[in-house]
This record gives structure tokens, sequence and C-alpha cells, in this order.
């Protein structure tokens, strides 16, 4: 799908201005979902649209969804009605997105419909057993590739059986999966998630007028229940800027004395913003200005200068879920902090769009990071200084199509002595398509 794109980032001077980060990935992903499942007409502000949303619209257009986009950048979707998704003529193709597939195959098990799935070469790596494994609890007749992976066949079965179901990882994707196929259910589908994760499909149905149940058990585990065969009504939807998108920014912008940006409308939801209270901690100066709750979601516009030295920390392991996709660009900015940074519990990010504590592991250490892994943590030893970048002549920063590799060290690019080349930039399509236009425009130097 992608040709390869090299981009270099060279030291810049400090970033300034403001800037609209695109929408938020794991909501517009919902959006269209359920506005495509839903009766009547749902109407989305502010999508991200980016490949792998792209991919979902794609995929419910191809199961009857109307779904179009307006010249004012609105999108609107028709939906079939629960129960009336179609079976589509072509294998369907994720792209690089894990969140389509794992989504979609939640609501294409709640339909009695055959439906292909495959994705790229990095989607194609990726487990599925997580979602296979309820599915199959459910009724779903799923036919995977070697180790339970894409490309894949799966039959809705006639009548989804209703599951009780513990989330054996902290994964929304896999609860997520489970409660849209349970849509489908005659009964009540119950799912025990130990660690709280993002709870944007437990909003977003009750935005469509469903009841969603949630119940907190002891230490922080919580209970969700979803009776079946609810009905769901087109409704409005503001989708408020991605904060893992702004996370981009916003260590730039802390790791270059005299930057000072600001970013509006960020989705400020508690189980999101990890990498703000982390950064916090470090001692970045970031300031929140008009929090507000916006179509059921925390936002507030954030203020970020470059000002305060930042210091090493450790990570809580109870914090990562808050924080997962931010892994990446948090130990860049560890790199350039005083002190040692640990980050623990990180299993889940072996299996995300690249092995991602190894890619960072390897391309820090290419830049003269000192840096250690084990197999699911890593330590960051900063000393405060900028780290050199790659060695003259050394090879480009290998990024595995994978976008947040990408861009973190594009990121770190801006304060290195020399400057750091990346492999590919095209898959930062899949989530942020204006990222180097906008970081550009703030200062950073990338070409
Ligand atoms: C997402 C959940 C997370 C996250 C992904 C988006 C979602 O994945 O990494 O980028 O929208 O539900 P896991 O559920 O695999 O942790």
């Amino acid at each position: 799908m992608n040709t390869k794109n090299s981009l270099t980032s060279s030291r810049s001077n400090a970033l300034k201005g403001d800037v609209t980060i695109p929408g938020d990935k794991s909501i517009s992903h919902r959006s269209l979902m359920l506005g495509g499942l839903a009766k009547g007409e749902t109407v989305i502000h502010g999508l991200l649209e980016g490949e792998d949303v792209i991919c979902t619209a794609n995929a419910m257009r191809a199961m009857g969804a109307q779904i179009a986009r307006g010249d004012d950048g609105i999108w609107t979707c028709h939906g079939v009605g629960l129960g009336n998704l179609k079976q589509p003529n072509d294998i369907l193709e994720m792209g690089n997105s894990g969140t389509s597939t794992r989504l979609l195959m939640g609501l294409v098990g709640g339909h009695n419909i055959t439906v292909q799935l495959t994705g790229d070469a990095s989607l194609t790596k990726r487990p599925m057993n997580r979602v296979i494994k309820p599915l199959e609890a459910m009724g779903v007749n799923i036919s995977a590739s070697e180790g339970g992976r894409l490309p894949l066949s799966m039959t809705g079965p006639s009548e989804v059986t209703a599951i009780e179901y513990k989330l054996p990882v902290a994964s929304a994707q896999v609860k997520s999966c489970v409660m849209l196929a349970g849509l489908s259910a005659a009964g009540i589908t119950t799912i025990i998630e130990e660690t709280p994760t993002r709870d944007h499909t437990e909003n977003m149905l009750r935005a469509f007028g469903a009841k969603v149940e949630v119940t907190d058990l002891e230490n922080d585990a919580q209970k969700i229940q979803l009776a079946g065969r609810q009905k769901l009504t087109g409704t409005e939807i503001h989708v408020p800027s991605d904060p893992s998108s702004a996370a981009f920014p916003t260590v730039a912008a802390l790791i270059k004395s005299d930057s000072n940006i600001k970013m509006k409308n960020i989705l400020m939801n508690d189980r999101r913003n990890g990498i703000y209270t982390t950064l916090i901690e470090m001692g970045a100066d970031i300031r929140f200005e008009n929090e507000r709750i916006e179509a059921g979601e925390k936002v507030a516009d954030l203020i970020v200068t470059g000002n305060n030295p930042l210091k090493g920390i450790d990570v809580p392991a109870a914090r990562v879920p808050s924080m997962i996709d931010e892994f990446p660009i948090l130990s860049v900015a560890a790199s350039l902090a005083e002190g040692t940074t640990t980050m623990t519990g990180l299993e889940e990010l072996r299996v995300k769009e690249s092995d991602r504590l190894l890619m960072m592991y390897n391309g820090l250490k290419a830049c003269g990071v000192n840096v250690e892994m084990t197999e699911d943590s890593m330590t960051i030893h900063g000393n405060g200084q900028p780290p050199m970048g790659i060695k003259p002549g050394g090879e480009p920063i290998e990024t595995a199509l994978d976008h947040r590799i990408a861009m973190s060290f594009l990121v770190l690019g801006t304060v290195t002595n020399n400057a750091v080349t990346i492999d590919d930039g095209a898959p930062i399509k899949t989530s942020f398509p204006n990222f180097i236009g906008l970081m550009n425009g703030l200062g950073s130097n990338i070409e």
C-alpha cells in the first residue's frame, strides 16, 4: 500500500505556535462503526482522516452503510440497523489498522455473514487469537492463518451467545470486540477488566442510546454489562483532538528550551492521559486551560513550554494502559532527562504495529542513548543533554511500518547533534496525516 519514504529531522530552533491536532483515532473508528450500524443519520465533526480510519469507513461501506464526506469535512453516515450488515463482495482490506480489524471482527461476529479480512505486512503479523477466542465462545466460526493471524475468514452465527468474559490482557480492542458482538446477542454480555482500559466504546454506545452498566469491583477492576438487541439511534458526534498524536509536538516542545506551543480541544479522558501525568512528574511545564466536557468526554487546551529541565522517574506499571501508545515518545523525553527513567509492564508493546520495545531500543542505541531492555521493560539513563543522533555514515532508523516509531525519532532529531533519518515515514499517514507540515510550521526541520 505504501511506498517507502525516508525522512530526515535536523536540529531546529525553539518550537512556537498554535496548532490543531487531528481527531482522536479511537473515537473516529467507533463513530463510523456505530454510525454505520445505527438506524438513522449520524453526523461526525472532526473525524480523523488518517488511513486507518479510512479503512474502517471503507469496510462499513462494503457492508452496506452509506458513509459520505461533505466538502466541509463533515462526515455523514446512514446506518443499516443492527443485524443488517450485508456480506461484502470482496475481502476487507484493513491496512495497518489493528483497531479496525479487532473491532470490526466483533461487529461482523454479530451478523450471520461471511467476511474475509487481511492487512499489510505489519498487521498480518499481529495476534488475533485474543479476539478469536471470545468470538468463538459466542458462536462465531473463524478460520485464521497460522498462529491466529490475518488473513482470516469468519462467519457469524444466526444466534450470538452472550458470554461472561474476563479479559486476559488489558486491551480496549478486545473489550470492544466482545461488546460489539454482544450487541446482537439475546442476553447480557458481561466483561470483567482487571485494569480499566479506554472506555470510548462504552461512552459511544451510550451516545447512540444504548444502556451500558459499569460496576466497580475490588482493586480497580470493573464489570461491564451490555444487554443485546438494544436500539441504536444515529447521533451527532464531535471528535476531540487525539492526545496520542498531541504527545509528539508536546515532547518536541518540552525538549527544546524557549518553545511555547498551544493545542486546543485535546481529549483528556482519564484512561488516555497517562503520558501527561508522567511528563508533569518529570518536571514538564504543561498547562491545561478551558477544561470542559464535550459530548461526554473531558477535553482541554494544552499549553506546553520548554522552560523546565526534565528528570528521570519510575513510571508505575499500573499506568501503562492509560498511555499504552505513548511509550515510544516517552522514551524520547526520557533520553533528554537528567537521571534514570524506568518503564515496566510493557509486554503489550511487543505486539503493536511493530515490536515497539525492540524498535525503540535499537533506534535509541543507534542515536547514542544509554538504554537497557528486558522482555517487558525499558530503562533509560539520561544526562540532561541531547544524544548524538545517527553517526555520520550510519544507517537510517528502522521503523517497521510503525507510525509512532517514525514520529518519535523525527522528534528526537529536532534536538540531536547529528540529524536523525528514518527509513520510512509513509505510515505516519495512518494516524497523523499532517504531522510533518504541522511540526515544520512550529519550527522543526523535517525533510
Ligand atoms: C485502541 C486500543 C489500544 C491502542 C490502540 C487503539 C482502541 O490497543 O494501542 O492504538 O482504539 O481501542 P489494545 O487494545 O491492543 O491495547
